[in-house]
């Protein structure tokens, strides 16, 4: 297919004003302002335009639940925190095609009745927020931001907003605590955001590349929108590709695109003379898929045919180097860092599970600590208030179920036996850690 949002990330000036309008840039706009809102969010529904933040949940029926008959303003929240291992997408558009992102929001605050829009970035990425913050001066000298834009009487800002740096923020409603000012813990649902939101006010959370899908549909129509994948998977999608392949990257391409195609024809496939072991095909916080399982389309529906989901589409391949133990320690190192600690599964659970993985992994490990690994990521499995529970346990759970043997040889070789030779010192009071809790 040809490039739909990537079309300009190579061009050295790609990320500028001139460069997008004398590319057919903000002629959506110009066109869904002369649309009736309504119109615009049955167009996206029509299209069938799914989140690309992790969800999957289709953007026009979000947009349609943005609750309309109220006294009160209404925003846009643009997720651009990012933060989730693997995943690397949205900051290449923000960087290389900021204004197809700012298109995108401002249609979409046209289409629910909003007039400003918050890009909520990751605390680390400062030169992208130099980026978007110089062009939105410059759409706004050019009267595509601001107030009367194109002289239609639409008025609309654009707010990049620098989070702390938390992989919690992403979650929507605490982002929209960040947003506020306070801690990003999550919110309970119901209320949804698209009732009371930012400030009690009803507000879309909407992924940096779903928004970026706004301008083509508008431009293209539904119709076009919808063939270009699987049913109800149309569009196109950005893949970012890590861990031991020859060409990692972001790649863009349709949902009929196998994982296979993916790995091998577009990354390049596994180093020279290894092979792959596990895969996770979205972000760190999905179950682990194996190498029999990639002749699946990349879609939404089939990945989670497959037991598994596209998350954020952030495919991690791990080769027969890969201890699978280390692996789970590894992310399990980052989820307990990360977690916000609101509640209790989750905060003390994911300290739980790191500590019983580092013992296994080190060799100090005991057999009945295989099932312990389980049974504590089932305990915090669906009984948290947010997703992020959910996410932690999976790795622990599927690493588990996959490669249960690996586990066992650590625990009767008293060592890891991927690194021969290799044994991490033991640790002063391991035992005295809660190790065997
Ligand atoms: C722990 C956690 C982290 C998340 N991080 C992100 C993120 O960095 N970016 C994002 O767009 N969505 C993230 N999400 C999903 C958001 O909560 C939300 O579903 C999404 O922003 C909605 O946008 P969409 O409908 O356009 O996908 C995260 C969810 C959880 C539970
Ligand atoms: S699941 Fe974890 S991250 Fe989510 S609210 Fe509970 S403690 Fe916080």
């Amino acid at each position: 297919m040809d490039p739909v949002l990537t079309r300009f990330v190579r061009e050295p000036n790609g990320h500028t004003l001139d460069f997008y309008v004398k590319n057919g840039g903000y002629e959506a706009l110009k066109k869904a302002l002369g649309m009736q809102p309504n119109d615009i969010i049955d167009v996206v529904t029509k299209a069938g335009l799914r989140g690309r933040g992790g969800a999957g949940f289709p953007t026009g029926l979000k947009w349609k639940f943005v609750l309309k008959d109220t006294p009160l303003p209404k925003y846009i929240a643009c997720n651009a925190d990012e933060s989730e291992p693997g995943t690397f997408k949205d900051h290449v558009l923000m960087e290389r095609n900021p204004h197809l992102l700012f298109e995108g929001c401002l249609i979409g605050c046209y289409a629910i009745g909003a007039k400003v829009a918050y890009i909520y970035i990751r605390g680390e990425f400062h030169h992208v927020q130099r980026v978007l913050e110089a062009q939105i001066e410059a759409a706004r000298q050019a009267g595509y931001i601001g107030t009367n834009i194109l002289g239609t009487g639409f008025d609309c800002e654009i707010y990049v907003h620098r989070g702390a740096g938390a992989y919690e923020a992403g979650e929507e409603t605490a982002l929209l605590e960040s947003l506020e000012g306070k801690r990003a813990q999550p919110r309970i649902k119901p209320p949804f955001p698209a009732v009371a939101g930012l400030y009690g006010a009803p507000t879309a959370v909407n992924n940096v590349e779903t928004l970026c899908n706004v301008p083509a549909i508008i431009t293209n129509g539904p119709e076009w929108y919808a063939s270009l994948g699987p049913e109800k998977n149309g569009g196109p999608k950005l893949y970012c590709v890590s861990g031991h392949v020859k060409r990692p990257g972001v790649y863009e391409a349709t949902m009929k695109t196998t994982l296979r195609e993916i790995i091998y024809d577009m990354a390049g496939g596994p180093r020279d003379g290894h092979t792959i072991k596990a895969v996770i095909p979205g972000g760190s916080s999905v179950p682990i898929l194996l190498p029999h399982q990639l002749d699946i389309p990349a879609s939404f529906d089939e990945v989670a045919k497959a037991g598994s989901m596209l998350g954020s589409a952030a495919i991690i391949v791990m080769d027969e180097t890969t201890c699978m133990v280390w692996a789970a320690e590894n992310l399990l190192h980052f989820y307990r860092h990360e977690s916000c600690g609101k509640c209790t599964p989750c905060r003390e659970g994911t300290d739980w599970l790191y500590k019983i993985l580092r013992r296994l992994e080190s060799g100090e490990g005991a057999m009945s600590d295989i099932d312990l690994l389980t049974n504590v990521a089932g305990n915090i499995a669906g009984k948290t208030l947010c997703p992020f529970g959910d996410a932690a346990a999976a790795p622990a759970l599927t690493a588990v179920k996959h490669f249960r043997a690996e586990f066992e040889a650590h625990v009767r070789e008293g060592r890891c036996p991927h690194r021969a030779g290799w044994r991490r010192e033991p640790r002063a009071g391991a035992a005295a850690q809660g190790a065997h809790a």
